[in-house]
């Protein structure tokens, strides 16, 4: 019989230290007012010194492990949503593997910015699907503020730190009903760390021109989230044959509240079924969902036989789209 992915556990962990837009308004010209309104975000976290990407990814999949009931020696896959990885290389999957006690596991990161968690739920699922993998460790994690510049009141007051965490497997209830995902390469520029590949290998020329942190075209990754991430909903749902009525919660990428609130009133969904977070946690990137999904889980929000709809949008450009039964 055919194998259907569900999910089976989910966690989150974010950093203690909490900045708010006051502490930003004391680093860089700007003010809560202008954070508030442009992007609803009201404070963020921010990870430790030397608490690294892998350090937050394990404590997410420990609780997912937890809350699935598994014994970590069934997890036989790791796949890590990151773009801001412990070392340049190897992945960040292989060092979370090696915290959590493993030294004989596949673990292999997938790069998609803020689509990320959905494309690496594609992969998880379709690793549990063809049967060559059965219970799938997904991790999505980002430190980022490692790539802000701090100086740069555009994109600093926008990030945060965290990671969300799901354990993938045949659901004996629980359904991954479609997944759907894209990318259009021809801008780069819009969204990225332009320094440290082979393009801009790391000089100190690229220090200087400060290339080795976030760049950003706020206004045209704007003008793409609002085109791409409702399409990715409306794929993601023909693809699961549900209608936005049948959607009991939707969370979309966490990145601004007016991206957000402009697709939840193109779909009518109401204030109650949009799970909203990025007042509290900013744009954690490819984790956005996965921590909104698990922190809504815990509060008891989400419950079992719920579908929930994701669309996220990110750097690449990337896009996509999933529908699952809880
Ligand atoms: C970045 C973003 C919030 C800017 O909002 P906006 O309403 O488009 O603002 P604008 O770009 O028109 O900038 C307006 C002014 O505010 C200024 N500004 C930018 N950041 C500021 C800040 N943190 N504080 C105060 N002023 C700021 C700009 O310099 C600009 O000033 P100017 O008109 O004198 O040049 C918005 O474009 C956005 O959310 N883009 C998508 C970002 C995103 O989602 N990124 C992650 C994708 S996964």
């Amino acid at each position: 019989m055919k194998i259907k992915a569900g999910i089976l556990g989910c966690g989150y962990y974010l950093p203690e230290k909490i900045m708010t837009n006051a502490d930003l308004e004391k680093i860089v010209d700007t003010s809560d007012e202008w954070i508030r309104t442009r992007t609803g975000i009201e404070e963020r976290r921010i990870a430790a010194e030397g608490e690294c990407t892998s350090d937050m990814a394990l404590k997410a999949a420990e609780r997912a492990i937890a809350s699935a009931g598994i014994k970590k020696e069934d997890i036989d896959l790791i796949v890590l949503a990151t773009i801001c990885p412990d070392y340049a290389w190897p992945a960040t999957a292989c060092m979370t593997a090696a915290k959590l006690g493993f030294d004989d596991i596949p673990a292999f990161d997938v790069s998609a910015a803020c689509s990320g968690f959905i494309y690496a739920l594609t992969v998880a699922r379709s690793m549990v699907e063809s049967g060559l993998y059965k219970k799938v460790l997904l991790i999505a994690a980002e430190k980022f503020s490692t790539y802000l510049d701090w100086t740069d009141r555009n994109t600093c007051v926008l990030m945060g730190d965290g990671a969300g965490a799901m354990i993938i497997g045949e659901g004996s209830t629980s359904e991954i009903m479609s997944t759907y995902i894209s990318a259009d390469g021809s801008h780069p520029d819009y969204l990225c760390q332009p320094g440290g590949g082979s393009v801009h290998p790391l000089s100190q020329e690229v220090l200087d021109k400060k290339l080795n942190f976030m760049h950003m075209n706020g206004k045209e990754i704007y003008v793409n989230a609002v085109e791409k991430m409702p399409l990715a909903l409306d794929k993601a749902m023909q693809l699961a044959g549900v209608t936005p009525e049948q959607v009991d919660f939707t969370i979309f990428h966490q990145a601004n509240i007016r991206i957000i609130q402009y697709i939840a009133k193109k779909f009518n969904v109401p204030d109650e079924k949009n799970i909203v977070n990025i007042q509290k946690y900013g744009n954690t990137s490819a984790a956005t969902i996965p921590i909104a999904f698990a922190e809504a889980w815990e509060a008891g929000r989400i419950k079992k036989g719920n579908i929930v709809a994701f669309s996220a949008f990110g750097g690449g450009l990337t896009w996509g789209g999933a529908v699952v039964k809880v």
